[in-house]
């Protein structure tokens, strides 16, 4: 029998799924963090393809208990990033608070492009960008809660391009004007390339500065990138730092590449996006020197501050270019009612989405309940493990550091006796990462450096301790 509208939406049936649904995620919590299931329960794609119905009923199933069976279905096959021995790529163990947030959001829907849409959350964005501004010496920074890094590094760039291309490319077009280029590190993240195609720069816009043996930019080889970019025939319009990078946490030297933006009329983007909250530790602050002279910063909350993904925030130095991006007018949605501000209040005109979700709300309601030290501790904790775990490989006879971690990443080669050559120790890495992997008791992940393949961890779940890395090396050691 078809389902009625009023009882799909009948607030009692709701309430009572929604208390048992609650019961099995906190199962699904207490199961994770105590370390009593695996951490990825491996299964290759065309099984689990297999596992779920490719076909739905046309009418409601009778079956009261359904949702919670598919619901522990959902957990049980799930990759568990609550686990301590989750150690792979920067994706958050979500608080659960932040997490309940997500459901609240959800629920409301307000959609947030214009006020009207999401009134709360509106405000919660403006004191949350505010606040994170504040962080990294902006006081005056103004931006927007984007939909992940990518896209913060996207809105990013369109701004630079529309304060630093010398004609309005936003409503003239590319052919306005010279051919335009970005500069960056070969470290930088992927999205920076992809954001630098889709500026209609092309990709081979993107000039390349090479890096020092920490893998950081070298500023000194920023003039050659420049003259390259001239001798090419092209106009320059920004530097991408990376604070730090994805491979391996690298924070390039932002202060003589801010000198360089500023002696060449450069806009100079720091892509933060796991780094930037390394500003809310006193210990580690100090790593962000001179982020304080970007133009515009990416800062990713579902990295390092522990929130479930997606929320960046996308920060300008000069608030009224915060506007840049999306140089577009819509008068169905905006009425160009701004203050000094600009229109604030219609978060829409700064962000490449429309309707989007209340993203602000997770962030503001955990910083409002554990307070802004709890994330600083948080930001410690993890460099600070790092730094341990870094000693730890070197103490290990079989094990060679790639480099000291600026961050919480660490990259690290397990070189047993016996086997030599780039090649067989290649294989032997990724082998070893396939064979823990498969087997649930460790999630980490590889990447390729000057060196070679490299086992790569990220140290970003609290609750991981440092039995839980030693357990890490012998698993490796057992899976060669
Ligand atoms: C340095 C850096 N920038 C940008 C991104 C992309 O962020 P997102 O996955 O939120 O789109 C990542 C992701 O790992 C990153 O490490």
């Amino acid at each position: 029998m078809t389902m009625s509208f009023r009882e799909a939406y009948a607030a009692e049936r709701f309430r009572a799924d929604g208390h048992r649904l609650i019961d099995r995620l906190a199962d699904y919590l207490q199961r994770a963090t105590d370390g009593q299931r695996a951490v990825l329960p491996w299964a290759p794609p065309a099984e689990m393809l297999q596992r779920w119905p490719a076909t739905f009923p046309d009418e409601p199933v009778a079956d009261p208990d359904a949702i919670v069976k598919m619901i522990d279905a959902v957990l049980e096959q799930s990759h568990a990033l609550h686990h301590p021995r989750y150690v792979g790529h920067q994706v958050s163990a979500p608080l659960p608070l932040a997490a309940a947030m997500e459901m609240v959001g959800a629920l409301l829907n307000n959609g947030m492009a214009v006020y009207e849409m999401g009134p709360v959350a509106t405000a919660m964005e403006h004191h949350v960008v505010r606040w994170l501004g504040s962080r990294i010496g902006l006081p005056n920074a103004q931006g927007v809660l984007t939909s992940g890094g990518s896209i913060g590094n996207l809105t990013a760039l369109l701004a630079a391009r529309q304060v630093k291309a010398g004609f309005d490319a936003w409503n003239d077009g590319l052919h306005a004007g010279p051919p335009l280029c970005v500069i960056g590190s070969t470290q930088a993240h992927y999205s920076i390339a992809r954001a630098v195609a889709m500026l209609g720069v092309g990709a081979r816009g993107m000039i390349d500065v090479p890096v020092d043996a920490q893998y950081r930019m070298r500023p000194d080889a920023l003039a050659a990138a420049l003259a390259a970019a001239h001798d090419a025939g092209k106009r320059p319009i920004a530097v991408i730092a990376s604070a730090g990078s994805t491979a391996t946490g690298a924070i390039d030297p932002l202060e003589p590449i801010a000198d360089f933006c500023a002696a060449h009329d450069l806009w100079l983007h720091v892509d933060g996006a796991h780094g930037a909250s390394a500003a809310l530790s006193p210990r580690y602050r100090d790593l962000l020197r001179g982020i304080e002279r970007a133009d515009s910063v990416v800062w990713d909350m579902h990295k390092m501050m522990m929130t479930p993904a997606l929320v960046t925030a996308v920060l300008f130095k000069d608030g009224a270019r915060s506007y840049a991006p999306f140089a577009q007018e819509a008068s169905y949605l905006f009425h160009g009612e701004g203050d000094e501000d600009g229109e604030w209040w219609n978060v829409g005109l700064r962000t490449v989405e429309c309707t989007k979700r209340m993203l602000s709300l997770k962030v503001y309601v955990a910083l409002s309940l554990f307070g802004t030290r709890f994330f600083g501790d948080y930001v410690t904790h993890t460099f600070d493990q790092a730094r341990r775990f870094a000693r730890m490989l070197e103490a290990a006879p079989d094990f060679a550091l790639a480099i000291e971690p600026a961050l919480n990443i660490v990259c690290f080669r397990y070189q047993p006796a016996g086997v030599h050559g780039r090649e067989a120790l290649d294989a032997l890495q990724t082998r070893v990462r396939r064979r823990i992997v498969e087997s649930g008791r460790f999630y980490l992940v590889q990447t390729a450096l000057s060196g070679g393949v490299h086992l790569r961890t990220t140290l970003m779940n609290p609750l991981t301790t440092d039995d839980d890395l030693a357990a890490l090396l012998d698993a490796i050691r057992a899976a060669a």
